[in-house]
């Protein structure tokens, strides 16, 4: 009896510790499981922050990475510039965590930042990470093609969302599980050149997907839409990008002087 109290005061220190020490977020879980909610928030940044004096500036910055130290316990995020490849937005964040309201708190704390405050949040999207639904009726082999290991540090990122007609959700599992296996087959040529990650959003969001891609080859992944463009599948895209976000991937400080200049 006396062990197990030890123990158990042993475990709330840890807990504490970790706590007041800041402990992150397990960025690799909550990139890998199902159940996990992501928001994708895009910004344009208006004319009054370059308006404003350089020391204004630094300290809004220095805010802004306050407000991801202060939420990294619950949320990870990962930062996209988009400037120079779209006229619509100049970067986005990608937050995930277990629960949307801290996706919610962390962007209210962000946008509430005097940064924050001169963007414009052009577009969100909001989706959950969720077991596969067809993968485990494809043949053996196809599912271990599906193994291949994705690339690794690739530096552009695409963002598609995508939203289906009734038709497809009111057709039967089966024959949706065969579009998906003919969709499935005109990708494995880009499973080394072409990670992904996929959300669902029905419900969430005026969508049923978000997609997400990270690519060093962008000739290969316009190869890749263009042989799905030619699947079956394809009838039931009612909408597909609107936007389509083409961005690369960089960290929070590079972003964020690249933004101040
Ligand atoms: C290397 C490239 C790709 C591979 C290997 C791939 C593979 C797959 C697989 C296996 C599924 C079924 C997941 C499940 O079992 O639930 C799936 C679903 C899906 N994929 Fe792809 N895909 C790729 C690229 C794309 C692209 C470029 C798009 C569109 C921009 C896309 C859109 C979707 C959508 C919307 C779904 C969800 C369909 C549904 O659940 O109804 N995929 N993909």
């Amino acid at each position: 009896m006396r062990n197990r109290s030890v123990l158990a005061f042993i475990a709330l220190a840890v807990v504490t510790f970790a706590q007041a020490a800041g402990a992150e977020v397990d960025r690799e879980k909550l990139l890998k499981e199902p159940g996990v909610y992501a928001t994708f928030a895009v910004f344009k940044v208006g004319d009054q922050w370059s308006q404003m004096d350089k020391e204004t500036r630094a300290n809004s910055v220095a805010d802004v990475k306050k407000v991801f130290q202060k939420h990294a316990d619950k949320i990870a995020v990962d930062t996209y510039l988009l400037r120079g490849l779209s006229e619509r937005a100049d970067f986005f964040l990608r937050v995930h965590s277990k629960e949307m309201l801290d996706n919610q708190n962390f962007l209210v704390d962000f946008m509430g930042t005097t940064f924050g405050k001169s963007l414009k949040n052009t577009d969100s999207f909001n989706g959950i990470t969720k077991a596969l639904n067809y993968v485990p009726k494809f043949p053996e082999d196809l599912k271990a093609e599906l193994k291949t290991p994705p690339p690794q540090g690739s530096p552009y990122v695409v963002v598609v969302p995508v939203r289906k007609d009734a038709d497809w959700w009111l057709m039967p599992q089966e024959a949706r599980t065969t579009l998906m296996k003919e969709h499935t087959d005109a990708t494995v040529l880009y499973l080394k050149t072409v990670k992904r990650k996929l959300y669902h959003s029905s419900g969430l969001d005026d969508l049923d997907f978000i997609t997400y891609f990270e690519t060093a080859k962008l000739d290969d992944f316009n190869n890749l839409v263009t042989a799905l463009l030619q699947v079956k599948e394809n009838h039931h895209n009612k909408r597909f990008g609107e936007p389509t976000l083409l961005g690369t991937i960089r960290p929070l400080d590079e972003i964020l002087e690249i933004l101040s200049r």
